[in-house]
């Protein structure tokens, strides 16, 4: 292929890397947020104690043991360069008391060049996609949720929760590839049993345009909610007008209409929630459904950046499916809470326009990205890479053209698609890349994937760290072009999940996102 794939990085490097990076620990008193909120973060022993501020003063969220490990950066001298790509950092290390002060351990480190993501503008705890799962795991475990009073619908989804657990034997379906999954018996007998079993009560009330608008979403970066409302509306078989019957209540608002509609000009979270609150209390007045489980067999579709704060106190036990899901803001619970893919849709008449990209070997370009100087993280990844170095085609915004042709020729054409944050952990990049058959090279840190429960993100997309901007072509280098051809087909096996139908069709994103918040529901009964 030309482009040098199982290149390694020197030894002098590595023995570099290892004396730098060994020494910085990311324990920091004071993070700050993009809003400019100071959040403190105290640690005693074994918990942690965040309080998240909200964009205006009147009020603060806070979870109280959102995570109780340390990250160090990743070893790499105790890694080859095949493990370093894979995974992202699986040098999670349990915080103890003895480990309480970072900078009594490592007292003479040098944290400025390493840590430049990191001291520049942001800093916090990172969560690595190993130790994702392993938090998803015991939240799955362990928070199981009470309701006041058992109703027929929770026996079937605890029947339902034991046939999955059993699933270990499902006949093939060849429309579905084991490779991109953790465990696709569970997967297949989960969506079989969403088929035959599930049952959603909309609820009517609530007021156009923010609620029951679908058709004025369809199309841009936040159309995952309108498509999703869309077809959950229209669904034949996912529905029930007998609420008593139903496994999951559906809130039907538009997080863009929301914010559209009633804070346009304005930059403050805040005020929208009063709104949400009001529709709270009104359908938790009205009927007994919200009460019976204080909201936790409610779901709410939405893809605005400020949904996961609009929504975290009233609305803070519902099952949230988001596409800002940051592990650390916002009281994001994985477990509980679900990532909702992020996608800009062009064309609403026909969303498969366009789709595909070319086979690996007609792939030119090495590495790509493009777009606006959003959020802090843009700027560093554009000060080392633009115009740096030929194989890296890393740009600001291209120039607007008809149909972003310039922008998905390059999807088309590249190997490697970088996704890096913008003001937020998310980017309709990821599911961009994918849908021009594109491997993901996702530069985000704590940012939870689409799926995340049911797919084996690291079987077919690339996480890089923040703070290893510096090497990233090093990186996609040291990937074997074996490894890179068997990632390629992953994303073309993977794409079905990531397509919006006019019609819904089995296994696409319709149906996988409904999936994700079955799946979830059916986890947390008791
Ligand atoms: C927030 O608090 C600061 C300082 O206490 C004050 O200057 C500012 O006006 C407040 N903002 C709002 C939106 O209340
Ligand atoms: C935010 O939380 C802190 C700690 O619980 C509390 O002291 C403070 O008064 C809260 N601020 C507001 C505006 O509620
Ligand atoms: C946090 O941890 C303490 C002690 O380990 C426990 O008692 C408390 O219930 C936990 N809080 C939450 C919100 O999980
Ligand atoms: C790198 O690590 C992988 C997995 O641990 C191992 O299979 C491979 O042999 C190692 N390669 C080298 C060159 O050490
Ligand atoms: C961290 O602690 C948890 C529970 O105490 C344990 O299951 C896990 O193995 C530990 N992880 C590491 C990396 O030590
Ligand atoms: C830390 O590293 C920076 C940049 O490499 C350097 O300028 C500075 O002198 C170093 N500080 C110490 C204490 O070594
Ligand atoms: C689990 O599978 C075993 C073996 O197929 C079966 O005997 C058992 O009844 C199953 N349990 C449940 C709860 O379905
Ligand atoms: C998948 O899950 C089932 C049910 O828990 C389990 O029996 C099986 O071993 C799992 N398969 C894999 C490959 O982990
Ligand atoms: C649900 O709980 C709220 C708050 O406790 C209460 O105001 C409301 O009347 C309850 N709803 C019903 C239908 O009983
Ligand atoms: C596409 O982008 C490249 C890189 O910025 C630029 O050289 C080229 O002129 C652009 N083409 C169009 C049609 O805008």
């Amino acid at each position: 292929m030309g482009l040098g794939f199982g290149h390694l990085l020197g030894i002098q490097r590595l023995a570099y890397f290892g004396g730098v990076v060994f020494a910085v620990i990311i324990v920091l008193q004071y993070l700050e947020f993009r809003y400019g909120d100071v959040i403190s973060s105290l640690f005693s022993a074994s918990k942690i104690h965040i309080t998240y501020g909200a964009s205006s003063n009147g009020s603060n969220y806070s979870t109280e043991n959102a995570t109780t490990t340390l990250i160090l950066p990743q070893n790499r001298l105790n890694s080859n360069m095949s493990d370093t790509y894979k995974s992202a950092s699986n040098s999670v290390r349990n915080f103890t008391k003895s480990e309480s002060s970072s900078r009594d351990i490592f007292p003479s480190a040098n944290l400025s060049d390493v840590t430049e993501v990191h001291s520049k503008k942001r800093t916090v705890k990172v969560v690595s996609v190993s130790e994702m799962r392993d938090i998803l795991a015991h939240n799955r475990a362990s928070h199981l949720m009470k309701p006041l009073w058992a109703s027929r619908a929770d026996w079937e989804l605890l029947n339902a929760k034991m046939q999955i657990e059993n699933a270990s034997f499902t006949k093939d379906d060849h429309n579905l590839y084991p490779s991109v999954f953790h465990n696709i018996s569970m997967f297949r007998r989960s969506y079989e049993l969403m088929e035959k079993t599930l049952k959603v009560y909309i609820y009517k009330e609530g007021e156009k345009p923010i609620f029951h608008r679908p058709e004025a979403v369809m199309k841009g970066i936040y159309a995952s909610e309108g498509w999703f409302m869309m077809q959950m509306k229209s669904s034949k078989i996912f529905i029930t007008k007998k609420p008593k019957q139903a496994h999951l209540f559906y809130i039907p608002y538009s997080s863009k209409l929301l914010k559209a509609t009633l804070s346009p000009n304005s930059y403050d979270r805040e005020s929208v929630v009063p709104y949400l609150k009001n529709y709270i209390d009104m359908i938790s007045g009205r009927y007994n459904f919200w009460n019976r489980t204080g909201g936790s067999d409610h779901f709410l579709v939405a893809c605005h950046d400020w949904a996961p704060d609009e929504t975290a106190r009233f609305m803070g036990t519902c099952i949230r499916a988001i596409c800002n899901t940051d592990i650390q803001k916002s009281g994001f619970e994985l477990g509980k809470d679900v990532s909702l893919p992020e996608t800009n849709v062009r064309y609403p008449q026909n969303p498969l326009q366009n789709l595909g990209g070319k086979p690996p070997s007609k792939r030119p370009v090495f590495a790509f990205f493009a777009g606006k100087m959003h959020g802090y993280l843009r700027p560093i990844l554009l000060r080392h890479w633009e115009n740096k170095d030929p194989e890296m085609k890393i740009f600001k915004r291209l120039p607007k053209v008809k149909d972003d042709k310039n922008y998905t020729d390059f999807m088309k054409n590249s190997k490697f698609c970088i996704c890096a944050k913008g003001s937020e952990v998310n980017s309709p990049r990821v599911v961009e890349a994918i849908f021009y058959e594109c491997v993901p090279v996702i530069i985000s840190d704590n940012f939870v994937p689409p799926f995340f429960e049911v797919l084996d993100w690291e079987s077919f997309a690339v996480f890089v760290p923040e703070k290893d901007i510096p090497d990233l072509k090093t990186i996609l280098l040291s990937i074997p072009k074996k490894r890179y051809l068997q990632m390629h087909q992953r994303v073309k096996e993977v794409q079905q999940h990531f397509l919006w139908h006019v019609k819904p069709v089995k296994y696409d994103m319709f149906h996988m996102i409904l999936h994700s918040i079955w799946y979830t529901r059916v986890a947390r009964v008791k």
